[in-house]
């Protein structure tokens, strides 16, 4: 029996891709191997979005050449955006790989690594076509299943090396769409999570991303139907229309700001300004004023003044966001702010700045999380809590974090994962809330 083992980096889309290589694979005759140590086949599947995630992918990779040196029939492909970006160059840093892969040739796996040739081959071959539609996930037992409905980005943010990984913009079939959502169900998972870069772009025909999100809002069984990330430029009054009519549909949206200064965000090419940005913002709590709103934002972007830093700041204190992902500023190869706008912000004032939003930002989220204490909120239940094995662990509609006490004890055995639990909430930190549960 040939084993293998798959290590992902990366955002979601790469988590999923990973279930999807692992399908491949495994109807080609592969067994999934425990860890590196008993594989035949090591799979890296790999993130170029920040100078950082490629390095740690780059650590990792070096990491294994004692396995390598130790088994010599040993295989080892990487997979994703980081080769596809960076090509031969990434090769020059990595001697020791036998397969370079990009995220449109997953097909072409079995094919691959069973040629015993020992330089490394290069299937970075774009298809503008492939949705692989016709493939199954292998996903990980649970209750939450991911469903990437578009590949692929056409939205060209200068900072962002994602469209060079993950070439142009293409959306499932809606078909296809709701037959992988309708399967997942099928097989247990209640809560689906809609992927895809700028998933507002979605379009088929006619069918837009609001189109398709009401049609997958009546699968029956289905208990949370998420999606990451909306874009702010395109997300339309009609898709907060279908959230609000459709209970099952997270009170979450994932909106990434990056910057509050309109010379920022222009030359970031987001297509909004912060005004924009804070009216939307005002008219999704409208609509939904349970919903809860996170972001991402970018310190250091070339050319951000103390000033432009401040309009950042502004605007985190007007929308308060539930909670949001931070990053400094790094160039990123054959961008368009990498090759035209100077790196000039010194990494100290991107330090300085990167901790003061964190700090401000933790503020925010524990006013948040502080503001549904007393409240009842209905919880799908994931499992017990890590390191609190009495109590549980789930998630609200609005995707915050809940651990809760069971209640009385014959009531305990009643809820499992995947079922709905009402919980009152006791107490808030600025990333969990805690409760117990009610009848
Ligand atoms: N498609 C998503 C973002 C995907 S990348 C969207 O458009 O919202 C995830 C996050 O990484 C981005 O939102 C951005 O905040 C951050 N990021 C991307 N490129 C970066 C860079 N070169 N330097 C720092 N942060 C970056
Ligand atoms: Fe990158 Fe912009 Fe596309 Fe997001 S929308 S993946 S930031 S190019
Ligand atoms: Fe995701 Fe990183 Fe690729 S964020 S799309 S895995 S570059």
């Amino acid at each position: 029996m040939r084993h293998y083992c798959i290590e992902t980096y990366g955002c979601q889309m790469n988590v999923a891709d990973s279930e999807l290589i692992a399908g491949i694979l495994e109807d080609d005759g592969w067994v999934r191997a425990t860890d590196a140590h008993g594989a035949d086949l090591i799979v890296v599947n790999t993130c170029s979005v920040r100078e950082r995630a490629a390095d740690r992918v780059v650590g990792y990779l070096r990491s294994l050449a004692p396995l390598r040196r130790a088994r010599p029939g040993l295989r080892i492909v990487v997979a994703g955006c980081l080769p596809q970006h960076l090509g031969e160059r990434l090769a020059e840093r990595l001697p020791d790989v036998d397969l370079f892969i990009g995220p449109d040739a997953y097909r072409r796996l079995p094919e691959l690594v069973a040629d015993p040739s020992r330089d490394p081959h290069f299937a970075l071959a774009r298809d503008r076509g492939e949705t692989y539609e016709d493939l199954s996930p292998l996903r990980a037992d649970g209750i939450h299943a991911y469903v990437s409905i578009m590949r692929g980005c056409d939205r060209a943010c200068t900072y962002c090396a994602v469209p060079f990984g993950r070439g142009r913009e293409r959306s499932l079939p809606a078909e296809a769409a709701i037959r992988a959502t309708r399967e997942a169900v099928e097989s247990g998972f209640v809560a689906v999570t809609l992927l895809g870069q700028a998933v507002t772009s979605y379009r088929e025909g006619e069918r837009d991303f609001a189109a398709l999100l009401e049609a997958l809002a009546g699968i029956p069984g289905l208990c949370s139907l998420r999606f990451l990330a909306p874009h702010p430029g395109d997300l339309s009054v009609r898709l907060l229309e279908v959230m609000r009519r459709h209970p099952v549909i997270a009170r979450h949206l994932h909106l990434p700001l990056q910057a509050g200064s309109d010379r920022i965000l222009t030359a970031m090419r987001r297509g909004y300004t912060a005004a924009e940005f804070v009216d939307l913002v005002a008219r999704a709590r409208r609509t939904l004023p349970e919903i809860s709103i996170t972001t991402d934002i970018i310190v250091g972007f070339p050319g951000e003044s103390d000033e432009d830093y401040a309009r950042t700041v502004e605007v985190m204190e007007t929308v308060r966001f539930d909670s949001a992902f931070t990053f400094a500023y790094s160039p990123r190869e054959g961008t368009h702010a990498q090759r035209f706008l100077a790196d000039d912000v010194p990494p100290e004032v991107k330090q300085h700045r990167l901790s003061a939003v964190i700090t401000l930002q933790e503020r925010h989220s524990l006013e948040r999380y502080q503001a549904r204490i007393g409240t009842t909120q209905e919880v799908l239940v994931e499992g017990p809590a890590r390191g609190t094995p009495d109590r549980l662990f789930g998630r609200c509609s609005d995707m915050k974090a809940a651990v809760f006490s069971p209640g009385e004890a014959e009531e305990a055995e009643e809820i499992r994962a995947g079922e709905i639990a009402r919980v009152e909430i006791t107490a808030a930190s600025s990333h969990t809330l805690k409760g117990v549960r009610r009848r």
